[in-house]
């Protein structure tokens, strides 16, 4: 029985090596479109995987995504029933993630933008506050959220975090959707992260009337999804004055094409979806103990709850 890897925007071959490898080569792993029996195929592993692919598998029972996300994976309307899904949790991910978050927060804290635009001008000058006070504003407390808004609070910074289920989180004042409404929450900081899953719920929730109710002069920072944002509203927030800054790592259409309004934007960051990436060798060991726990039919790591969406 085999394991296929379903993934159109990367190299997977190292993936495939270390997978094989943790089976001690008893499972053979091919990638996607060489597939020699497709029904030998009892996991898929996929990121970004063309539609209805999924059908050429009669005997498929697991898909794993290779990344946090399986929005990809839910959205795929071809998707056979009774599927079981689960996804990548893994400290290099969140590390890595953590460390973007960091690197865009202390910047803002510190202002580097403002330095950079006077060395442009051969400016010496020092703003007005030398650190800007900020009250930061974790949505979603997941694998992800919750860990980063751990360590926000642990430099000192006062975090806030809105779930939608309670969490309890040292250092950080966790609100949860059943005790306060999202416009509250906003309303209590001047700097908002997302790191949702996307889901109906979610998808549009950073807009106009969101932005509105934080103070004037807030920040953003999406590394979620590019469906979490209402692009037309950010702009219009930024231009009203609520939102000053927003740092964006991911878009509703990727690559953001090069006539976006983002590119132009003094106000706006942007990197190109690479925040965080998974690792392939640490997802190969998550991959193939998920495999190996399946078939002794044990309680599997990571598995999506596919009505919640994550
Ligand atoms: C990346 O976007 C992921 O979901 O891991």
């Amino acid at each position: 029985m085999s394991i296929v890897l379903i993934v159109t925007d990367r190299d997977v071959k190292l993936l495939q090596r270390h997978i094989e490898a943790e089976l001690r080569g008893a499972t053979p792993v091919w990638i996607y479109p060489h597939i020699p029996k497709p029904e030998w195929v009892e996991m898929a592993v996929v990121w970004k995987h063309p539609p209805r692919v999924l059908r050429a598998f009669p005997n498929l029972e697991l898909v794993s995504s290779l990344g946090a996300g399986v929005e990809h994976i839910l959205h795929d309307a071809t998707l056979p029933a009774g599927l079981r899904i689960t996804r990548i949790v893994d400290e290099s991910l969140t590390t890595s993630m953590r460390n973007y978050v960091l690197m865009a927060v202390l910047n803002i804290h510190k202002q580097l933008r403002f330095y950079q635009n006077n060395q442009q001008e051969g400016r010496w000058e020092k703003p007005a506050h030398i650190e800007l006070p900020l009250r930061i504003g974790m949505l979603g407390l997941g694998a992800l959220g919750g860990s980063i808004a751990a360590s926000l609070a642990s430099l000192g910074f006062e975090a806030l975090g809105y779930s939608q289920s309670p969490k309890n989180i040292s250092g950080v004042r966790c609100l949860h959707a059943g005790e306060a409404t999202l416009a509250g929450f906003v309303r209590q900081v001047n700097l908002l992260i997302c790191l949702l899953p996307r889901t109906a719920a979610t998808e549009g929730i950073l807009n106009y009337d969101l932005f509105r109710h934080m103070p004037k002069g807030s920040f953003l920072i999406n590394v979620a999804r590019g469906a979490h944002l209402e692009e037309e509203g950010l702009l219009k927030a930024m231009q009203e004055g609520y939102i000053r800054e927003a740092w964006l790592d991911v878009f509703k259409e990727e690559p953001l094409p090069k006539e976006h309004p983002f590119w132009q934007h003094p106000g706006i960051v942007i990197t190109p979806h690479a925040a965080s990436i998974t690792n392939q060798e640490n997802a190969a060991k998550i991959i193939a103990e998920n495999y190996r726990r399946w078939k002794e039919g044990k309680e599997l790591l990571f598995e999506v709850d596919r009505k919640k969406g994550y």
